[in-house]
């Protein structure tokens, strides 16, 4: 299977009028393709900064730049992939098992994640030796993208 489609870019709804714009992530299974336990966000950081550098063993991510832009390089242990978001409407949807780097952020980024699990440190891989090795197994095969959700065109 293609880096490309072990991700996937969300657009979300915008209504925006002469008042401004509002987007909408409807989650559970709509436009964000799990239910969300977690928000945080990420600010402050800089086109000198590398953020993440880990896999997850088993939450789902979906990242959104409100604000200012930043890269995602997605790695799958043999191939890699570089996101750049860009825009309030636009999100990056990373199931379990996909190494990823943030960088290169403006410096107005802020970096929005929505995550389906609560925080558990033990669920990151931070090694990246460790990250290949595990892939390697197929119980810890990347996530094979089986999620549907309403606004897939596969669906
Ligand atoms: P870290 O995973 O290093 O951030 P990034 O993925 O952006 O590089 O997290 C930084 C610190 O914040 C670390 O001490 C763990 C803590 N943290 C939480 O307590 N809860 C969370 O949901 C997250 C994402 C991080």
């Amino acid at each position: 299977m293609s880096i490309k489609d072990q991700y996937r870019i969300i657009e979300f709804g915008e209504y925006g009028d002469e008042r401004g714009n509002l987007v909408v992530a409807e989650c559970g299974g709509i436009d964000v393709p799990f239910d969300v336990k977690r928000v945080f966000y990420i600010y402050g950081s800089d086109s000198t900064i590398v953020r993440g550098r880990h896999a997850n063993r088993r939450t789902h991510f979906v990242l959104i730049n409100v604000a200012g832009s930043s890269k995602v390089k997605i790695d799958n242990g043999t191939e890699t992939d570089i996101v750049e978001l860009n825009r309030p409407r636009m999100g990056l949807y990373l199931p379990p098992m996909l190494w990823k780097d943030m960088y290169d952020f403006s410096p107005d980024s802020v970096l929005l994640v929505l995550a389906s699990e609560h925080y558990d440190g033990n669920e990151y891989i931070r090694d990246y030796d460790e990250y290949l090795r595990m892939r390697q197994t197929p119980e810890q095969a990347v996530f094979s993208g089986k999620i549907r959700y309403c606004k897939d065109p596969d669906r």
